[in-house]
């Protein structure tokens, strides 16, 4: 499979020749249809926009394949060891296939009705040792810090982008394909996104949307992973540097949060380093 740049059938019909398919994510609000796929030792996710006639009312098969060529675009620009390797590119006749390098771990986002379930990857990361979520945000941090120096605008990041490691702690990011090269107005009203997750320029048409915003999403993920997504300071576990930091990011009013996400990802890092282990 990974030796191919062009194929001339169907996806699916490839990787079962090429392959052992072990997993099948076709149940996407996106439309995207992806496949966790083992070739000679090695496992990959490999990600398609789905069939070229399923079109979405929200979501074109055209306008799936322009997001994943920007998240083409994304994994060429920003190598980072917490984003998954794009390993290769495959054109196919329902458009491109993205292999990338297989990621063990579990998605912390799950169905709103599982978040209280001890059960939950959302629940157990959640009820971590406080340093293991601080060490985890400082990688959010930290892929953020490089995007944002590109010019990136984050779009419809929340915790289904994020995936743990239980064993080796490790965060990966995925699912970037939305973010967009450069500030823009808001054409949609509500914008895709979790709600939790989103700044209120994101609901409203005709809005600036720039690195402000992306600073509004950072501040509700820390937020959501060291309190309970509020500004209630009761439940926030982490020490007052960084809830200071996260609740002048979720500002109401984009004035008066942090201006970019490189001022945002420094007064984190100060923070951090004011409080060892973030307790
Ligand atoms: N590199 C990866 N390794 C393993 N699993 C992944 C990887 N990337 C994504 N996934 C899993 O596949 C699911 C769908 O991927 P995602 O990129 O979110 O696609 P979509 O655009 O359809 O939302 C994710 O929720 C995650 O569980
Ligand atoms: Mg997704």
């Amino acid at each position: 499979m990974l030796g191919i740049d062009r194929i001339d059938c169907a996806p699916e019909d490839h990787l079962q020749d090429a392959g052992a398919v072990f997993a099948v994510f076709d149940q996407q609000d996106s439309g995207n249809v992806s496949y966790g796929v083992e070739v000679d030792g090695g496992r990959y996710f490999v990600k398609t926009a789905g069939r070229p006639d399923l079109d979405l009312p929200h979501l074109t098969h055209g306008q799936r394949v322009g997001l994943l060529r920007n998240a083409i675009r994304i994994a060429h620009k920003y190598p980072h060891p917490a984003l998954p390797r794009l390993e290769r590119v495959i054109e196919s006749p329902h458009g491109p296939m993205l292999v990338y390098t297989w990621v063990d771990g579990e998605l912390l986002g799950v169905p709103r009705d599982r978040r209280d379930d001890p059960a939950s990857a959302y629940h157990r990361f959640r009820h971590l040792p406080i340093e293991r979520v601080v060490a985890a945000l400082d990688t959010i941090v930290d892929v953020h810090d490089l995007l944002g120096r590109g010019g990136e605008i984050a779009c419809d990041f929340y915790d289904g982008c994020l995936l743990y490691n239980f064993t080796t702690h490790r965060l990966s990011i995925m699912d970037l394909d939305n973010y967009r090269a450069g500030p823009f107005r808001n054409e949609m009203g509500r914008m895709f996104g979790s709600t939790r997750f989103m700044a209120p320029e994101e609901f409203v048409k005709g809005a600036m949307i720039d690195q402000r915003t992306s600073v509004f999403t950072l501040g509700r993920t820390v937020l959501v992973l060291l309190g309970d997504g509020t500004m209630n300071p009761e439940a926030f576990r982490g020490a007052d540097g960084l809830w200071s930091v996260a609740t002048r990011a979720c500002e109401t009013e984009p004035e008066r949060r942090h201006g970019n996400l490189a001022e945002f990802c420094a007064e984190w890092r100060t923070a951090r380093s004011r409080h060892r282990g973030g307790i």
